[in-house]
């Protein structure tokens, strides 16, 4: 690898070497044989070179020695036979890092994939013999400045892709002035957009064959230019930009194309007849648009010269429809014929099997449906890859077929190919990748299988009903990584022994037995991902999980594990995922496991775990997003270390003994606090496919897999907590179920729980909390389950669409809760029309309050209200044990009280004492 010094320095060098006269060179036709380069430009690449760090020594045969004297022979250095110029130089690949130039006679430069990074240098310009311009992929700044480029009239090839370009707004004015460029490579460049100005078309004396402009956002305004170039592109790549609308007629006038490529863009509309009769095009890539309309039709439309040339035919991911018709069959050129994720559905016509080129066939992610018989196939020799994945097709298939091709690629997932054990599999010798998930085979997996390709790298056969034994599996199989797939099946026996360069392995939801420690057989340190969950292994943890140093996922739940967990755990620093759940495992949760920082999923629920909650949890294991440790014994408090735990979603300590008091951080729970847009999309699409644990929601569990991802909830229920519920738990505002029944908290629900909007679900019964439920509990509108009950909460139910739709058992046990959805009604509700003069009483008058005997009163014993300030603003309440109070004449200042729930305007006003009495509520 190389590192450069002084790029200023680098740049002099080589200009003032131009500069020292082109005739002193050596002339190497006319001079001795075996010195054919020439002494200037030897001198010219020498100094480039000391001014370059070349660690790997790739410059080696650059030297100033006799023997090195051919500066022709160099590494990347090609002389032209007549003149001894150098006229290649091609460094690619090969980490310079510094921009070079020089060499006037250069005719070839390739620069590409080097880490060359700094400003793309203007020296360029002066290479003014350039035909070929390669310096794609290397890590300049964003280019100012393109006027140099224009020097290099001779340019024929010039490929800048991965060159940031967004501040050259002139690239177009000055690639049209290039008279000989024919091959114009700009894939992402981040390309603004082209400029409306008009442009120097007059002047353009380039024609194009080959033009990427494919990853740079462009929109329709560039056709105008483009389409200049309609009688001489042969090749023609804008996938990925943002060009909309139906795809212009202007297309059909390009008559020399030979492949077209507009993937990624927003095209809509059908296809129309132009296309047809594009007689030389080959290739047309055309996924991942809004294109639509019925295939037939657009079979229809294509089927002009077109249909004997095409060899490449991909419009997945569009918005097609209809069945596949008979007209397929004229396409006889075809190699590659994709459809897949469109709304295809009707049949699949069999004439598709007279397509003998076809090499490549995809109609997975369909609505298919109809039966795929022999035919479909019988001239289809030469294919290799086959998805037919996910329609609702059945194979009807006789057990003898013996079929024309040799598969690579076999994705069948779906389309009942049971139930036997599809026999034909049986001359599929080299397939390196297989898919016969959910096919309904309701077989034992035959003898033959499992010798079968020895290349082969992914085989899935979950998701049927495959029974059976499985044999010693250790020495099948040969390829580097393998992923074996068998989970969801009725495989039974022990655990067999698994080929030692396993790499991902499901074994979940089948009945193997016997001990774990046959897993061991997997020595290859490849293993990333292993699932045996839901089935009956027992055993210890053993401790070659240890020799598994990539392990990302490991889910052992619901099994019949037990012992403690190895401390050889901590050698796991990859693991993201670790599930013992639902087994006998018991002891302390290891200080070891505090080494797999990368943890994101612990799941050690239904076991029996005990001692503290570690609190180096908080401090080393950053990354976690899901803490389940439901149904163990752990006890005392939860360490407010927790709180560092900025990541997570989902925290269950249910049913444990946990003590103390909610820790009044948790508002640092941050990823409770925001949108889900700060997840790593990356990430997600890494492990949400294997990810799995079984959650509490709504008071179910349920196994959850890449749904796991938008959960958000806390559930502390089942414990010995004490204390309030801290107000700093309303900041988590994305939270969606917050469990803390069972404990014996005391004190109000947090007065601003109502900015948890996306709650729907909060069970806080059996607790001791008490007053009055927060108005601003009626905000909560996605509130779809509710459990208050068993607690001290009194006065009215705040009112709410939500609130009130739930029954009376969510409030049930609380002595003093009235208004719907309870049948006591509040007291005020019943009180009689007084005609108008609702706003209190006269002075000297009295008044008697009585307070439903469902009302818990508390707080103030009512001997201390004599005499006293009772009400001054605010919602207190006051009390003591009777129900009814007489209050008559002076003392209280009296503004507003809050009674049964709503407030109420009273005035100044005396009152001096209060009295018990059993008259009903009159003011
Ligand atoms: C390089 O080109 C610039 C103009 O583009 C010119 O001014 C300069 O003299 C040239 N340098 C050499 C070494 O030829
Ligand atoms: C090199 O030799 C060729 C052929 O003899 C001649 O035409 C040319 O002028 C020479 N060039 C120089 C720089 O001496
Ligand atoms: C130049 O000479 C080399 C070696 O003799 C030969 O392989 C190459 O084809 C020649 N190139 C040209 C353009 O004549
Ligand atoms: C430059 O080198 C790369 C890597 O070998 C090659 O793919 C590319 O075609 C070369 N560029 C040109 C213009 O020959
Ligand atoms: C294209 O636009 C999208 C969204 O506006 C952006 O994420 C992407 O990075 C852009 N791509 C390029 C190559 O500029
Ligand atoms: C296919 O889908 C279209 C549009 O949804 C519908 O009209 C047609 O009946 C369907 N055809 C078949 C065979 O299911
Ligand atoms: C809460 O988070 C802040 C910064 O996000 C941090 O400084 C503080 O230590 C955290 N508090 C606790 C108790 O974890």
């Amino acid at each position: 690898m190389f590192f450069g010094r002084g790029l200023p320095q680098l740049v002099c060098a080589l200009v003032i070497l131009l500069h020292a006269g082109s005739a002193v060179g050596f002339n190497s036709t006319s001079g001795a044989a075996e010195v054919r380069c020439r002494e200037r430009e030897r001198q010219a690449l020498l100094m480039f070179k000391q001014s370059l760090v070349d660690k790997q020594g790739v410059l080696s045969t650059w030297g100033s020695e006799e023997r090195r004297k051919d500066c022709c022979s160099w590494t990347g250095v090609k002389c032209s036979n007549r003149s001894g110029h150098i006229i290649w130089l091609d460094l690619h690949d090969k980490f310079l890092n510094e921009p070079i130039s020089s060499l006037k006679r250069l005719k070839y430069l390739n620069l590409s994939f080097n880490s060359l990074s700094g400003s793309l240098p203007s020296l360029l310009g002066n290479l003014t013999s350039l035909r070929y311009l390669d310096l794609r992929f290397n890590e300049f700044h964003s280019v100012e400045n393109f006027e140099w480029l224009s020097h290099l009239s001779f340019l024929n090839y010039l490929d800048l892709s991965g060159i940031d370009l967004s501040k050259v707004n002139n690239w177009l004015q000055v690639v049209n002035k290039l008279p000989h460029l024919t091959n114009l490579q700009l894939h992402y460049c981040n390309l603004l957009d082209v400029v409306p100005q008009p442009l120097p078309m007059i002047n353009t004396s380039t024609s194009l064959v080959v033009l990427d402009l494919s990853s740079n956002n462009l929109t329709a305004s560039m056709f105008q230019w483009l389409f200049n170039f309609s009688n001489t592109l042969v090749y023609l790549d804008l996938s990925e930009n943002q060009l909309q609308g139906l795809i212009p007629q202007a297309f059909g006038n390009m008559i020399f194309l030979e492949e077209l490529s507009l993937w990624g863009n927003q095209f809509e509309g059908g296809i129309q007849k132009f296309f047809g009769n594009m007689c030389k095009l080959r290739l047309l890539y055309l996924s991942s648009n809004n294109l639509k309309g019925m295939l037939p039709e657009f079979f229809g439309n294509l089927s002009g010269c077109l249909q004997l040339t095409l060899e490449t035919l991909d419009i997945d991911n569009n918005r097609f429809m209809g069945p596949l018709p008979d007209a397929i069959r004229n396409f006889s050129s075809l190699k590659l014929l994709s459809l897949s994720s469109n709304t295809l559905n009707g049949t699949v016509s069999n004439l598709i099997g007279l397509l003998s080129k076809l090499e490549e066939l995809d109609i997975s992610n369909n609505s298919f449906n109809g039966v795929i018989s022999e035919a479909h196939f019988s001239k289809l020799s030469k294919l290799k890859r086959l998805t037919m994945s996910s329609n609702f097709l059945s194979f009807n298939i006789s057990p003898d077929w013996i079929p024309p091709f040799r598969l690579d690629y076999i994705d069948l997932q779906s389309c009942k190919l049971g139930p036997k054990f599809p026999k034909w599999l049986q001359t599929q010798r080299d397939f390196s990748f297989l898919d016969i998930s959910n096919n309904e085979i309701s077989d034992s997996i035959p003898k033959w299988f499992w010798d079968l390709s020895p290349r082969a790298t992914y085989v899935n056969i979950s998701s049927n009903c495959i029974y059976g034994i499985l044999p010693d599996l250790s020495m099948k199989f040969s390829s580097l990584l393998l992923g074996i797939d068998l989970s969801q099946n009725k495989l039974e026996g022990p655990l067999p022994l698994f080929p030692a360069n396993t790499n991902v392995l499901s074994l979940s939801s089948n009945g193997f037995s016997g001990n774990i420690s046959s897993l061991c057989s997997i020595t290859g340190q490849n293993l990333q991902l292993l699932d045996l969950s839901f089935n009956q292994p027992s055993g210890e943890l053993p401790h070659c999980v240890a020799s598994w140093p990539r392990l990302l996922i490991l889910n052992l739940a619901h099994n019949h594990l037990f012992g403690e967990i190895p401390s050889s755990i901590g050698s796991l620093n990859s693991l993201s995922a670790f599930s013992l759940c639902n087994n006998n495992f018991s002891g302390e949760i290891p200080g070891s496991l505090g080494d797999c920082t990368r943890l994101e999923l612990l799941d050690l629920n239904h076991n029996n775990f005990s001692g503290l909650v570690p609190d180096w949890i908080g401090g080393r294991l950053g990354s976690l997003t899901f803490l389940l440790l439901r149904s163990n014994n752990f006890y005392g408090d939860i360490p407010l270390q927790l709180c560092h735990l900025t990541n997570i979603k989902v925290l269950d300590f249910s049913n444990n003994s946990l003590s103390g008091n909610i820790p009044w951080c948790i508002h640092n729970m941050t990823a409770l606090t925001r949108r889900e847009s700060l997840v790593d999309e990356g990430r997600l699409a890494r492990t949400a496919l294997f990810d799995k644990a079984s959650i509490v929601w709504k008071g179910t569990e349920y196994e959850f897999g890449k749904n796991l991802w938008h959960l958000r909830l806390i559930d502390l229920s089942s414990n010995k907590l004490t204390g309030e519920i801290p107000q700093q738990i309303c900041s988590l505002f994305e939270l969606v179920q917050l469990n803390l029944s069972r404990n014996q908290l005391t004190g109000r629900i947090p007065k601003d729980i109502g900015q948890i909007r996306s709650l729907e679900s909060l069970d806080l019964s059996g607790n001791k909390l008490s007053g009055q439920l927060p108005l601003s509990m009626s905000q909560l509108s996605f509130l779809n389950t509710l459990n208050l009950s068993n607690n001290n909460f009194y006065g009215r139910i705040p009112s709410s669409t939500q609130l009130q739709s739930f029954s009376a058992y969510a409030f049930i046990g609380n002595s003093a809760l009235c208004g719907p959805p309870l049948t006591p009604a509040c007291p005020e509700d019943e009180k009689p029309s007084d005609g108008g003069g609702s706003s209190g009483f006269k002075v000297g008058s009295s008044m008697e309050i009585c307070l439903y005997p469902a009302i818990q009163l508390h707080e103030v014993p009512p001997q201390q209200l004599e005499g006293q300030t009772l009400l001054d603003g605010g919602s207190t309440w006051f009390g003591g044990k009777s129900e009814c109070y007489q209050i008559t004449k002076k003392v209280v200042v009296l503004r507003r009280i809050t009674l049964f729930g709503v407030p109420w305007e009273v005035g100044s006003k005396c009152l001096s004492r209060l009295q018990p009495s059993r008259t009903q509520l009159l003011c």
